[in-house]
Parts: structure tokens; sequence; C-alpha cells
């Protein structure tokens, strides 16, 4: 699967007024700039090979700027793909739980039931397992409290754990998640992975964006991304013997 997307902006200089070797030597520079990106096809994705099995859950991890939320978008169809195919069981449930939240302007509690119905013993679990009864108990209008641009603004860890609980509250059998755990501190970070993603969601498929490189040891297998391809991927101990791109993460 190779993906590229949009077309380079330019930026106009504006208020210095140039010489002409000056405006030459710009327009050189921008020519080459043009050629290079040309050359390059400007594809963000290259060469990527992922195979993942129902059940299993999988990390995909890499600097800043590697590919991972491209890829992400590739594998839901969001990205232009020049090459190669991407396939998804059709019968399958996607959830999704991207980098930066959205919420909408209603209710906590709409805000993860999501249009869905409410099923109270599964709704008040999945509060629990997520970690917002403590920040429920702070909100006199606890889960029926109004929120977003009508209502309170909530922290990102708040606004990414009630992503998290929308996207288990959904019950789908593919989970795609993008670096979930950011804004959340250590403590409740742990306790979200463990109860949430390894427990909790055990049996469905997981594809797991992160940053945070102590989750992986215990994954199925971990795709290491590096400047838009795959670079390794193995279980964590496969790849702690190659070394390699691994070894510059850790
Ligand atoms: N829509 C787009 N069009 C053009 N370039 C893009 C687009 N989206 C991302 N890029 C570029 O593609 C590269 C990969 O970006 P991407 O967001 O996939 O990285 P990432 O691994 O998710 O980074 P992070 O760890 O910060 O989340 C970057 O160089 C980025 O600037
Ligand atoms: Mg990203």
């Amino acid at each position: 699967m190779t993906g590229g997307a949009r077309k380079g902006g330019k930026v106009q200089g504006k208020g210095k007024k140039e010489t002409p070797e000056e405006r030459q030597r710009l327009k050189v520079q921008e020519e080459e700039q043009e050629e290079k990106k040309a050359r390059k096809g400007y594809t963000i994705l290259k060469d990527i090979n992922i195979k993942v099995e129902k059940g299993e859950f999988v990390g995909i991890i890499g600097k800043v700027g590697s590919g991972k939320t491209s890829l992400v978008n590739a594998l839901l169809n969001e990205m232009h793909l020049e090459k190669g195919t991407v396939h998804l069981n059709p019968t399958s449930k996607v959830a999704l739980i991207t980098q930066s939240v959205w919420l909408q302007n209603t209710t906590l509690r709409n805000n993860i039931l999501f249009g869905n119905a409410y099923e109270e013993t599964r709704y008040l679990n999945i509060l629990k397992i997520c970690e917002l009864n403590p920040d429920l108990d702070q909100l006199e209008g606890g889960d029926m409290t109004e929120i977003g641009e009508r209502g309170i603004n909530l922290s990102g860890g708040q606004k990414q754990r009630i992503a998290i609980a929308r996207a288990v509250y959904s019950d789908a059998d593919i989970y795609i998640i993008d670096d979930c755990l950011s804004a959340l501190d250590n403590f409740v970070s742990n306790k979200v992975f463990n109860n949430v993603l390894k427990t909790h969601l055990a049996g469905k498929t997981r594809i797991f964006v992160t940053h945070a490189l102590q989750y992986i040891p215990g994954l199925d297998r971990i795709y290491v991304m590096k400047e838009g391809g795959i670079a390794q991927n193995g279980t964590f101990q496969s790849l702690q013997q190659q070394g390699g791109e691994f070894d510059n993460l850790m």
C-alpha cells in the first residue's frame, strides 16, 4: 500500500523589497524544491504491508511524523492510495479513537452513547473502567452535564477518556486507536490500558498507535514505522534482538 496526499502550499514573501539577484536565487530555490517534491512523488506512506489477524492486539510505533496517523487514515480509506489495497472484513464494525478528540454539544452521557440505546449496567461499567467516575463526582449534573461549546470545558485527559468510553460502548469488532493515552497521567493511563484495552477489549482486533512504549511488551505484534514505511515488525522480544529503528525508539 502506498498513499499520497495534499499538495504543498507556497508561502509568498511579503514586505521586504527583493533585488533581481535575490529574486533569481529564490526562483531557483523554489524550482529545486518543486523538483525534489515531484521526484519524491510527495508520497507519505510507502511499501506498507500489514496483516492483522482477528483478535490480535497490534502496536504501531515510530517517531513523531513517521506516518502512524497517515497509516490509520489509509486503513480507514481516508487517504488517496496511489497503489495497493486495504482490506477490512466488510462485516466487521470498526471503532476509531483519534489523536484529537471531538465532542458533540450535548450531555456527557450522549457523547458516550452516541446514538446507541442506554443499557445501564454496561454503561456504568464502561464509566468505571474508563476512570470517569472521579470526574463525574466533580460535576453537579453528573453525566447529564452539557459539554462542548454550550456547556463545560473538559481537560484533554477527560476528553480522551470519553472518546475511549464511546468507542468501547459502540461494541465494535475492530478498534483502531491513535495515541489515546497521551493526555493521561501515568497512573490513570496504566489503569485504562490494562482494564480497557487489554482486558475489556480482549478478543477484539486492536490496532494501537502509541508513543507509550511501556505498553508494547504485552502486545501480540509491533510494527515500527520510519519515514512513512514499516522499518521492522515482530514481537517485543524479537524486536529487541533486531535492534535498528526499534533500538532508536527505546
Ligand atoms: N494530509 C496530509 N498531506 C500532506 N502531508 C501530510 C498529511 N498528513 C500528514 N502529512 C505528513 O506526513 C508525515 C507523517 O505524518 P503523521 O501525522 O502520519 O505522523 P505520525 O507518525 O502520526 O506523527 P505523531 O507521532 O506526531 O502523531 C508528516 O511529515 C506530515 O507532515
Ligand atoms: Mg499521529
